[in-house]
């Protein structure tokens, strides 16, 4: 969602932030803007649209050392110049850049307005920059820490004061702030990838934190206005993750680093002579989960997909009950914590505010969560008890793909660590973690069906419509695949347990509605048959990606897709990539944007 860097330096201010916008473009935005401080006065420049409309208005050389920059996902008020940050001040002498929302504003800016102070903008962020100017007496901190004590909601802020040009303030509450810690110069971001390949080093605010930087140092405030002592952490994000190299989009990229994302997710945690895994930050001792009679997982969007296929795999390996629950609906359901109820928070940004809302709830009622998280050092993995991170690397592209699969293989450790303190025997275990390791070497063969795939995706790219059906432990990736189509290419798609197909969603099937159909040479095999043949009698196109040779399948199908054999468990680590590049293809075909799609955010931040 929105984005933040700022800057306090040596360097020309205007390239650090529009280099930090640019990194940050990732997230999703609709606008843009950026404030410089040259000579004790600021100079805002903010644009609609991509970060070229805002490039063509900065200036390109300038001496300002210090500023800030925004990049807007719309919440309160339409997509304007106007609306998007930063916000100034009347006399434009303060200027701030804000993400999160402030749930009092309305009436903040009825009191603001009755002093005199006339607001320009539809957005909440606007009453910050005046509720900071209406305390501004000679300490520009004092006057942010005011302000924000009468705020209710959430704020991730960066604060430039032309009186005070050797100073930049940030805080923090609900949403992320981080500071670079440079060699003569500081940098803020509402993540760390706004000052990769600039900062090295990086210290995180906690709740209710205040900064206050100068070029070469920065202070720390806890909420009660304490000077707190910060560890200053190594930034983690390799540069070459934020570029697309050899590939048009970061979303193909990303596809393609699965088998590499997944060889990192499984290195130094197999254990093949016991048939088990080990997950080191879990923060529990083995004996603990003895105790565990279920397992809630909490998530949303992919990351509640990856659950849906980890609930089942815990049920099947461990016979523990397993249960996915949208987080935003958990938070307010007065969910039911007890001690043999452990929870798992699944998150790739670890910024996602409904599954962090949702952690919050259970910790306050004495519920242990653990994370599974992709970015290290994020909210949630700062929240949670313990847990595990999936080592996908940055994921840039909007829809996620090896941060999904990661998520999978990670689970499927934890469930297989789980089933081994409980009913899977030794050679089992041993036959899963031979899989396990081989699975690399899988996705990537898999990844050949790629040419197969555009053809197909060119072939139904004006259908009216998409089904994707599947059952099992594959019904999950049938949601998945449909997500993927619709949040990148726009078209209408549905997954439904094949089983479901006649209890309604059968009536969508014509030649203009295509089904693809996910197949495995499992449990299920033959009921899916009896599914494509309901299509079939009914003119629909099935599309069948499978694992299986059988002829049934190759004498129904109107599409073949076949992929690699695996241990029926480990498929949808290779039944995904078919639906990832047919999501990509369609789009690709039909000329959407496929890495930043309309609407969407990275890290949804806010509720
Ligand atoms: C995935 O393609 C989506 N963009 C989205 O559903 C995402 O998985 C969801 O918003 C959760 O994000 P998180 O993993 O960062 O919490």
């Amino acid at each position: 969602m929105c984005g933040i860097v700022g800057y306090i330096g040596p360097r020309q201010a205007v390239t650090v932030l529009m280099q930090g916008l640019k990194q940050l473009e990732y997230r999703g935005y609709d606008s843009s803007g950026v404030s410089i401080l040259n000579s004790g006065s600021i100079k805002t420049f903010k644009k609609i649209g991509k970060l070229h409309n805002l490039e063509s208005i900065v200036p390109e050389s300038s001496k300002a050392k210090s500023g800030i920059g925004h990049t807007r996902w719309a919440t309160h008020g339409k997509v304007t110049d106007v609306n998007a940050h930063p916000h100034t001040n009347k006399s434009g002498k303060i200027s701030l850049v804000h993400n999160g929302i402030i749930d009092n504003y309305v009436i903040l800016k009825e009191e603001l307005e009755a002093k005199g102070y006339e607001f320009i903008s539809e957005t909440d962020s606007e009453v910050l920059v005046h509720l900071i100017d209406s305390y501004l007496k000679d300490d520009p901190k004092e006057a942010v820490r005011k302000a924000l004590k009468r705020v209710d909601g959430t704020y991730g802020i960066a604060v430039l004061f032309s009186d005070y040009p050797d100073q930049l303030i940030g805080a923090r509450n609900g949403s992320p702030l981080i500071v670079g810690v440079g060699e003569g110069e500081m940098f803020l971001g509402s993540d760390a990838t706004a000052f990769v390949g600039m900062s090295k080093q990086a210290i995180y605010l906690d709740d209710g934190d205040m900064v206050v930087l100068t070029s070469k140092s920065y202070k720390t405030y806890n909420r009660h206005n304490a000077e707190v002592e910060k560890e200053l952490e190594d930034v983690k994000i390799d540069s070459t993750e934020t570029k697309k190299g050899e590939f048009p989009h970061f979303f193909l990229k990303e596809i393609h680093e699965q088998p590499e994302a997944i060889r990192r997710a499984i290195v130094g945690r197999l254990l093949p002579e016991f048939g088990t895994a080990k997950l080191g930050g879990l923060n529990l001792e083995k004996r603990d989960f003895f105790d565990i009679k279920r397992i809630h997982i909490i998530a949303m969007g992919s990351a509640y997909y990856a659950g849906m296929v980890a609930a089942n795999t815990i049920e099947t390996l461990a016979r523990i009950p397993a249960q996915v629950f949208d987080a935003s609906e958990l938070r307010y359901s007065n969910p039911i914590v007890d001690k043999e109820t452990l929870f798992l928070a699944v998150s790739q940004s670890g910024e996602t505010a409904d599954t962090i809302l949702a952690v919050k709830e259970i910790q306050n009622k004495g519920g242990i969560v653990l994370g599974v998280v992709n970015s290290v050092g994020s909210t949630l993995a700062r929240l949670t008890h313990g847990g595990m991170y999936i080592h996908a690397g940055q994921e840039v592209s909007v829809a996620s793909t090896k941060a999904f699969s990661n998520q999978i293989t990670v689970m499927t450790l934890f469930a297989l660590v789980l089933g081994r303190m409980k009913d899977v025997p030794l050679s089992r275990g041993k036959e899963l973690i031979e899989q396990i390791s081989t699975l690399p070497e899988k996705v990537e063969e898999t990844l050949k069906c790629a040419s197969q795939i555009e053809e197909i995706a060119n072939k139904y790219k004006n259908s009216q419509s998409l089904l994707f059906l599947a059952r099992g432990i594959n019904y999950p990736i049938a949601l998945e695949g449909a997500l993927k189509v619709k949040e990148v290419s726009y078209l209408h798609a549905e997954g439904f347990s094949a089983g479901g197909l006649k209890h309604g969603p059968l009536a969508l099937v014509c030649p203009e509605t295509p089904s693809v159909f996910i197949i495995t040479e499992g449990e299920y095999f033959e009921k899916m048959i009896g599914n494509i043949q309901e299509v079939k009698a009914r003119n629909g196109k099935a599309i069948i990606v499978t694992t299986s040779n059988d002829k049934r399948l190759i004498d129904l199908a109107d599409e073949y897709v076949k992929i690699p054999e695996i241990d029926e468990i480990l498929s949808p680590l290779l039944t995904i990539i078919p639906m990832q590049f047919f999501s990509y293809y369609i789009s690709l075909a039909l000329g959407r944007d496929i890495d930043q799609p309309r609407n969407l955010a990275k890290s949804v931040t806010t509720e």
